[in-house]
């Protein structure tokens, strides 16, 4: 199957997006450590979260989805059945982490895997400091499969040091310490995505988080209190605002599309969600934001883009984490902006669904684009556009849905191979944008089976 975008008239309309990918995630698995009923409403049906409930299912733990709304009965900590088959998590990181973290809190022994190339991304970043939280681990050279036997709970509690910001490895920790003798703090270099922090502090965890200077350098440190019973966490009851991680393609749709003025409702505005915003906006980018009630601790918005023209910008140090999944499509919007960009300090961008440095740099540049990659980011030299081609998402639904914007205003079409993927996290992708004006093309074999042309 290919997917193919053609340069497009003026974008314009209204769009409700899918729910935040994090927060659906997170809510599934928490819902399961409280005892009782969880309603959760806009949960985002995708690739990556039917993993999670699949895990959930085997774990034994009743759910139950009705259109969007899931709801899940917990049975506390601890209350996972031991699963009747390895849990596979697909291409999902945030699954296997987040697991690992939930299953080490309820001492139950599972083995956790996924696809090849969640088998290449690395584990013991949590395997190492689950170890020594007294967590009976094991991993395959520090990748997937990761295995998990009884563990002696409680857990040790006390300070692990995490050395790359990583919010997958804060909450894995955070997770597990949910069943430690002792409270327990991670400390990162960055200010990593604070979701878990927020969830757990409505179901009731005493959690919070500080920014100290260590040796001259910041840090930030989260600290849990463990809960004082197994039954303790309050359920869920909340609705999921739209992904801003997927807002993010069709603001820069917008932004490079001569013309265009699009309105995105109810989007997440997490502060450590949305570097990419200031960067736009240092850009040149025309986005007005409107502040709607923040649900369940998360600050929410309404979102107006408008073509604007964008000029080139730098980015390094700890901007890069608050807008770590955001660099394909940055990409896109520097190749579209006047002068260079240069991105560093985000060599983490290798360890992603895929080598997101080597593979953002070659597909752009089959699209054209003027691009240098160095050790831990690149260079764009931005010349107001695109000339279009064929790409490679390299199993990336990150970069199969950037490249995809990039053909909106391309000189010529940009056809993405393999366009399944974008389900992972964004199904309905083409549809969305279709319904703003894109014209988009899905083929089969080669047969243009349906067209999704607005
Ligand atoms: C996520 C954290 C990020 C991000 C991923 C989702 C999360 O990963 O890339 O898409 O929900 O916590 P890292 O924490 O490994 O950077």
């Amino acid at each position: 199957m290919t997917m193919t975008i053609s340069p497009s008239k003026p974008l314009s309309g209204t769009v409700a997006l899918p729910g935040d990918k994090s927060l659906s995630h997170r809510s599934a698995l928490f819902a399961t450590l409280a005892a009782g009923h969880s309603r959760i409403e806009n949960f985002l049906i995708s690739g990556v979260t039917s993993r999670m409930l699949d895990a959930l299912t085997r774990m034994s733990i009743p759910w139950k989805l009705e259109g969007t709304t899931l709801t899940v009965d917990g049975k506390g900590i601890g209350g996972f059945s031991v699963p009747f088959s390895p849990l596979n998590c697909g291409n999902s990181a945030t699954t296997i982490r987040f697991l690992a973290g939930a299953l080490a809190a309820s001492g139950t022994p599972a083995v956790l895997d996924g696809s090849e190339g969640l088998r290449r991304r690395p584990m013991d970043r949590i395997i190492l400091p689950l170890q020594q939280m007294g967590v009976n681990i094991k991993g395959n050279n520090g990748f997937a499969p990761i295995s998990l036997g009884v563990s002696q709970l409680p857990l040790k509690g006390g300070t692990y040091i995490v050395p790359v910001s990583s919010a997958q490895v804060k909450s894995c920790l955070l997770l597990a310490g949910l069943s430690a003798r002792e409270p327990v703090t991670v400390e990162e270099p960055g200010f990593s995505r604070d979701h878990t922090e927020r969830m757990l502090a409505g179901m009731g965890v005493s959690i919070h988080s500080e920014k100290k200077v260590i040796d001259g350098s910041p840090r930030y440190l989260t600290h849990l209190i463990p809960p004082s019973t197994n039954y303790s966490l309050k359920p869920l009851n909340m609705t999921i605002p739209g992904d801003f991680s997927s807002a993010a393609f069709l603001i820069v749709a917008a932004l490079i599309t001569p013309g265009s003025e699009i309105t995105l409702k109810n989007i997440g505005l997490n502060a450590t969600r949305t570097g990419l915003l200031d960067v736009l906006l240092s850009m040149g980018a025309s986005i007005q934001i409107v502040a709607r009630p923040s649900s369940n601790g998360e600050p929410v918005g309404d979102l107006t883009v408008r073509h604007s023209p964008l000029k080139g910008i730098n980015i390094n140090g700890e901007q890069v984490v608050r807008m770590i999944d955001e660099f394909p499509i940055f990409a896109v919007a520097a190749a579209y902006a006047e002068g260079a960009s240069i991105v560093k300090d985000a060599s983490e961008l290798r360890l992603k669904e895929s080598d997101r440095i080597s593979s953002l740099v070659a597909e752009l540049k089959n699209l054209g684009a003027d691009v240098e990659e160095s050790t831990d980011g690149f260079t764009i030299h931005g010349h107001g556009g695109l000339i279009g081609g064929e790409m490679n998402p390299h199993g990336d639904h990150r970069l199969a849905m950037s490249m995809a914007i990039a053909g909106l205003a391309s000189a010529s079409p940009v056809t993405i191979q393999q366009p399944e993927i974008m389900d992972e996290s964004f199904p309905g992708f083409a549809n969305t944008l279709s319904g703003i004006g894109a014209d988009i093309k899905v083929n089969s074999e080669n047969t243009v089976k349906e067209s999704v042309q607005a």
